[in-house]
């Protein structure tokens, strides 16, 4: 988050022209954006091409996006063009075409969402905290061929800008490919106040897909279903209770107890999470440690997992007193971050952009 320096003039300044400004969260499961007229729009980071010419005529479209990718798979060469956090294409080369199209085509459908009239149009997009320079400059390649100007910024520390928590919290964002977390003390955080964890919610898929396929040989079971099943029923607290789920085998209904597999699968983020969210607060200035550990916000979609503020409390709780909670608005905490971020940007800040 090194981009932005200290503002030289006040926030105010930068709403006296007529510019829209866009907060925009390009993740690797859903990508968001939010604007200064008021809109919200998510969509799953998903890209779909018809295979062939029934496929066409089905749909009826040469190019199709999020949930009707998911709906139509079958129909559909599907491309998602994030992972990890980042765009999967590589500038330097040995990236299919189809692979750069894809991201192209995702982030103007993104923008497209945002309604834009006419005007300058100035953005804010979010980054994984530790983004690579590369990685950065080549969402900024992408979206400068459609807006004015953008700036790059840490998606925790956007989550910390929305809520307005400047001062001792720590951000955990929970993603489909990156855990992401961040310490606030009152001013721009740096690196050593961030990590990036790669064991996020694909990861939980994907031992969650194993372990079903494990238990259920009989039946092929998809990674689409995997997570479905994970978003329903996710949990990380002690099994009181079996969780039945009716799969088909040999084209008959069966009913399995998958709680087991599932609680094993989501406490696979925890022991990476444990370690640096002790790191980010044992390495805090002594002093502010109490009220950091009181501060600890969930964020992404990861944050839904039930029983994850308890367990987080229970793991830290001998330092002290712990306070885990999670943001009221998941899908949109790191957009509406953004937008914050882009309207309070004073417009000195843009013009060296
Ligand atoms: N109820 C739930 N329980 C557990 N996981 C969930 C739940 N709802 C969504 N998820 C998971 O959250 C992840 C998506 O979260 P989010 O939209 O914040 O990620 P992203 O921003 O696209 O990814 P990243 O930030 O890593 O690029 C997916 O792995 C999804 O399966
Ligand atoms: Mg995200």
């Amino acid at each position: 988050m090194a981009e932005v320096d200290t503002p030289t003039e006040s926030p105010a300044a930068s709403q006296s022209n007529n510019v829209l400004y866009l907060g925009v969260d390009l993740g690797t499961s859903n990508s968001s954006v939010a604007t200064s007229t008021d809109i919200t729009r998510t969509v799953p980071s998903v890209v779909g091409w018809p295979k062939d010419l029934v496929a066409y005529k089905f749909l009826q479209k040469p190019i199709v996006f999020g949930e009707e990718c998911v709906r139509n798979r079958m129909s559909l060469d599907l491309f998602y063009p994030l992972e990890n956090g980042v765009f999967k294409f590589r500038p330097e080369g040995e990236s299919e075409e189809r692979e750069v199209v894809a991201v192209q085509e995702l982030v103007r459908h993104v923008i497209e969402l945002a309604e834009i009239q006419s005007g300058t149009v100035r953005a804010v997009v979010g980054a994984p905290a530790l983004a690579s320079v590369n990685d950065k400059q080549a969402i900024i390649d992408v979206m400068q061929d459609l807006i004015d100007s953008v700036m790059v910024v840490s998606e925790p520390f956007l989550v910390a800008y929305g809520l307005g928590l400047y001062n001792n919290a720590l951000i955990v964002d929970i993603g489909a490919g990156t855990l992401d977390l961040c310490r606030m003390h009152g001013t721009i955080p740096d690196d050593e106040d961030q990590r990036t964890l790669y064991k996020a919610g694909n990861y939980v898929d994907e031992q969650f897909h194993d372990l079903l396929q494990d238990k259920i040989q009989d039946s092929p079971i998809s990674r689409h279903l995997a997570n479905s099943i994970k978003e329903r029923y996710s949990f990380v607290s002690p099994i009181t209770e079996g969780i039945s789920v009716e799969f088909q085998v040999a084209g008959k209904p069966v009913l399995y107890n998958i709680a087991e597999e599932l609680k094993t699968a989501c406490e696979s983020l925890l022991p990476d999470m444990f370690s640096a969210i002790r790191e980010l607060i044992t390495t805090f200035e002594p002093e502010f440690q109490d009220e950091l550990r009181n501060n600890i916000v969930l964020a992404g979609g990861g944050s839904q997992i039930k029983g994850l503020p308890e367990i987080i409390e229970s793991h830290l709780s001998e330092f002290g007193a712990v306070r885990v909670t999670i943001v009221d608005d998941p899908v949109y905490a790191g957009a509406l971050g953004a937008l914050k971020l882009a309207q309070d940007m004073p417009e000195s800040e843009w013009a060296s952009v």
